[in-house]
């Protein structure tokens, strides 16, 4: 029902009195914050009066600010109260698909599914656990006609997303309001989400490189050993990962004096074959006087406390800790300059934050009693208990690693990976999808999961390749690696005291079928940095769900068995029985070409590739590592419309640092055309100031097209 804006005004004004009260089922009171964007709050009174957290929510209107009402809107959030909770209803339209949802197991379509925002740390969790490790308060809706909507309960707090019947928000605790993107396709809904939330930064290109982590690869030499393997087998690998063993005692920002007595100099080996290197730090800081962080912890008064101002204890890997109260920017700033020193103490490359739910052992709710106080910054909204900031503790930590390793300097980006997170985490750090298990179930489900991070705002993340926890078989693990090299985040992991994971454990079958599927990641790699660029503009997601390809058709909805790589590239997956007879995008060649990136006997362990007809793809030589040699030689998957037509772009920079910020970049144009039996591919043009290295060879394979035609590569770099 469209109801026209007077009358709608005049509702929203009439209606807030009895929502005060809470008596109402009252259509909220709605505020226009961008095209087609819309505030809204349970009544006009509470919006001046509720708290804002412009630190958290930077993209709701000021308190006081006059109000844009612009309510002409189908979508009307109805907020009531229940049971002394706070209750948002949205209905759908039927036939309404519902994504997003963030970090959720289980498939990737939520309607019918119910979660819980509140980070948890979840070890070997199922199809049905209600909270992981982050939380996105967030509802991507797609309507039968391909159009889409979005939801965001905008509250820091602990969220119960209920999707049974249409869109249910409920939470106890203060007043929060709801923001309404609707926009004419998810792909619109989900760059607006990224231009109220943040976007990715650009990684430095190495982090979308193959990594391999085990908790833990230890001594030094064990980590030595582990990168002679890669190399000597020919398996590309750009990152190698210290899990907590390189601790002495698991105490964070220390160093097993056995084990790890040079950890720069361990970087230093590692960075001369080609490796990076991402070293673990937890929150959890050892109460143990005489222990540097420990102590300039407790000088500065950095620790959550009690009520009563006494520091919050608890159990984690080192034994009891405190725990850094990174609401506080002067706490941010104490961390971010222990990160700095860390790094330049370790050769680390990049961080890797964890146990930041934060995770507290033996203790009710796995976690900090929701009575621990904050002493926040007015910024996030203030002082207050635990319960109002436990989902963004761990996005706050990641944002201190963040800015310590930005202090580098400009000539390196940073690179955090975190396993807590909240809504616009993705500003400061990848994701991981937490202690999965090896089976079949959860090979399934890291797709899903990864897509519907990619709707709620976080293009850059990926399952434990292999999965965490529990032994695997070989073609299982291979299956891992077919799906997990084409994500955007790349890494194997595995947990402590289990088998083996790395891509030759299983023998020289499944390190050839390994050793294939990285090579096909790496033969993309100029593809997938293009296609992480544009996702650091734009907030679309890296992998995207087979039904960005055509919205409005129905079909496409639950397809689970494909995906796209940004727009051009189709991935089909078949290890799984029942997709064998699925129905399928690339069925259709007119529209998806087939294309052979690495040659080998046909597997169902790996994917299948395909190029949308009518795109360019531009692949790289098979490299060990990313920057192993300059990108000087480009072969491009043309794939020629109907009428012989075909367009792509790539973008390269220095890989690294933020010159690609005053233009030091090279965006290339290319275009095929097709002229009788001709195909020209030529450079169309190209944006940017900087110069790639060395010479280029371009090679043109074509993918369908005439028979027999004669191609014409570009000339030139
Ligand atoms: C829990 C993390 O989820 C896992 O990846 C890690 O290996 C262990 N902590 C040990 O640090």
């Amino acid at each position: 029902m469209r109801l026209a804006p007077r009358l709608v005004r005049a509702l929203g004004i009439a209606l807030a009195p009895f929502a005060l009260l809470g008596i109402a089922h009252a259509q909220g009171f709605g505020e226009r914050i961008g095209e087609r964007i819309v505030c809204f709050w349970p009544d006009s009174a509470a919006r001046d009066l509720a708290v804002r957290a412009p630190a958290l929510f930077p993209f709701l209107p000021a308190p006081g600010a006059p109000a844009e009402r612009g309510t002409d809107f189908a979508v009307r959030p109805e907020f009531r109260m229940q049971g002394g909770g706070r209750v948002v209803h949205i209905e759908t339209p039927r036939g309404t698909t519902l994504y997003g949802t963030g970090e959720v197991p289980g498939g990737l379509v939520r309607n019918g599914r119910l979660s819980v925002c509140w980070n948890t740390d979840a070890y070997g969790y199922d199809a049905n656990s209600p909270s992981l490790y982050q939380s996105h308060p967030w509802v991507l809706a797609v309507r039968p006609d391909g159009s889409s909507f979005g939801v965001i309960a905008a509250t820091p707090g602990r969220v119960t997303i209920d999707l049974t019947h249409g869109i249910e928000f409920r939470a106890q605790g203060p007043v929060f309001p709801v923001v309404v993107i609707d926009r004419p396709s998810p792909q619109d809904v989900v760059r607006a989400l990224a231009d109220l939330t943040g976007k990715m930064p650009l990684p430095p290109r190495w982090a979308i490189g193959f990594q391999q982590c085990r908790y833990s690869y230890a001594p030094d030499s064990e980590v030595v050993r582990i990168a002679r393997e890669f190399r000597a087998r020919g398996l590309p690998c750009d990152v190698l990962w210290m899990d907590i063993d390189y601790m002495d005692g698991h105490k964070p920002f220390t160093f097993d004096p056995r084990g790890f007595p040079h950890p720069g100099t361990l970087s230093d080996t590692l960075h001369a074959r080609g490796f990076k290197s991402v070293w673990i730090l937890d929150p959890g800081i050892k109460q143990e006087p005489g222990d540097f962080m420990y102590e300039s912890g407790l000088h500065g008064g950095h620790w959550v406390t009690m009520p009563d101002g006494t520091p919050f204890w608890g159990k984690v890997w080192p034994g009891g800790c405190n725990f850094p109260d990174f609401t506080r920017a002067a706490t941010r700033a104490w961390w971010s300059a222990s990160v700095l020193a860390f790094a330049q103490r370790s050769g680390a490359d990049g961080i890797w934050n964890d146990m930041n739910e934060p995770a507290v052992f033996e203790a009710a709710g796995k976690s900090m009693p929701e009575t621990a106080w904050h002493r926040a910054d007015e910024s996030l909204g203030g002082a207050g208990y635990h319960a109002r900031y436990h989902n963004v503790y761990g996005m706050l930590m990641a944002r201190a690693s963040w800015e310590g390793l930005k202090a580098r300097g400009p000539e390196r980006r940073p690179f955090v990976l975190s396993r807590a997170n909240f809504m616009g985490g993705q500003r400061w750090a990848a994701a991981w999808t937490g202690d999965n298990r090896a089976t079949a179930g959860h090979l399934a489900m890291a797709l899903p999961m990864v897509l519907n991070l990619g709707l709620s705002g976080q293009p850059f993340a990926g399952p434990d390749i292999g999965g965490y926890a529990g032994p695997i078989a070989g073609e299982d693990f291979a299956a891992w690696m077919g799906l997990g090299t084409l994500l955007p985040f790349s890494r194997a992991h595995t947990e402590k005291g289990g088998i083996r994971k790395e891509p030759w454990s299983f023998g020289p079958k499944v390190e050839a079928l390994c050793r294939r599927a990285l090579q096909t990641r790496y033969r993309l790699l100029p593809y997938l940095y293009t296609v992480f660029e544009e996702a650091s503009r734009t907030g679309l997601p890296v992998a995207r769900p087979a039904f960005f390809a055509d919205p409005a058709a129905e079909w496409l909805r639950e397809v689970e068995h494909e995906f796209l790589i940004g727009g051009d590239v189709l991935v089909d997956l078949r290890f799984r029985p029942e997709w064998k007879e699925a129905k399928r995008l690339s069925d259709d060649p007119s529209a998806w070409r087939a294309a052979t990136v690495i040659p080998g006997e046909p597997s169902e362990a790996l994917p299948d590739l395909s190029v949308r007809a009518g795109a360019i793809v531009p692949l790289g030589p098979i490299m060990n590592f990313s920057g192993e040699r300059p990108l000087d030689d480009v072969e491009l998957l043309v794939a020629p419309d109907a009428a012989g037509h075909a367009e792509g772009w790539l973008y390269e920079d220095a890989g690294d640092g933020y010159g690609y910020t005053r233009g030091e970049f090279r965006r290339t144009h290319l275009v095929a055309e097709t002229h009788g039996r001709t195909v020209r591919v030529r450079v169309d043009r190209s944006e940017g100031t900087w110069t790639p290295p060395g010479e280029r060879k371009w090679r043109v394979t074509l993918l369908g097209g005439q028979k027999g035609a004669v191609v014409e590569a570009p000339a030139g770099r």
